[in-house]
């Protein structure tokens, strides 16, 4: 399930966040993570079963648009659908206000995920 970031999830969001194309070193890591922590736009989700083994951001862009700024899951846990279905839990929670899209480094896996729910 989808859970809110809090600061005690600052380590396990990293790690995770570090997997993205777009965060290159620490420093830009530490930016990324201290702007969900202080931006009300800027909303980091976990997606916790047992254990926290997924991220997703987003940025809320005006008041009908929101973007898919991050998306990692937990290496050991790929090629399992999990990062379909975090993007499929973002769209239905954010669906009653927001159209969401991805940003540049998410646009090739949410498109994958939207192409198969078409079939
Ligand atoms: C992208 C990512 C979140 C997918 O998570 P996942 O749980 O493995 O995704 P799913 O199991 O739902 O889907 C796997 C499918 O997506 C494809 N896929 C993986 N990364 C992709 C990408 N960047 N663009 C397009 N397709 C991608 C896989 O090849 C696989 O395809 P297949 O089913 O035809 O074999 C994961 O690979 C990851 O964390 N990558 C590192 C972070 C990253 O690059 N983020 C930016 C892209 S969102």
């Amino acid at each position: 399930m989808l859970i809110r970031y809090k600061k005690n999830h600052e380590k396990i969001a990293m790690g995770l966040l570090s997997f993205m194309p777009n965060v290159k070193d620490l420093k830009q890591l530490q930016e990324t993570i201290k702007a969900y922590e202080q931006n009300n736009d800027w909303q980091l989700f976990l997606w916790k079963e047992e254990d926290i083994i997924g991220v997703a951001g987003i940025e809320l862009i005006n008041d009908h648009k929101a973007v898919l700024k991050h998306l990692s899951v937990n290496p050991s846990h790929r090629q399992q659908g999990l990062g379909k279905r975090i993007v499929e839990a973002l769209e239905e929670m954010f669906s009653d206000q927001y159209d969401l899209e991805p940003s540049k480094y998410t646009k090739a896996f949410f498109q994958k995920c939207q192409q198969e729910e078409c079939e």
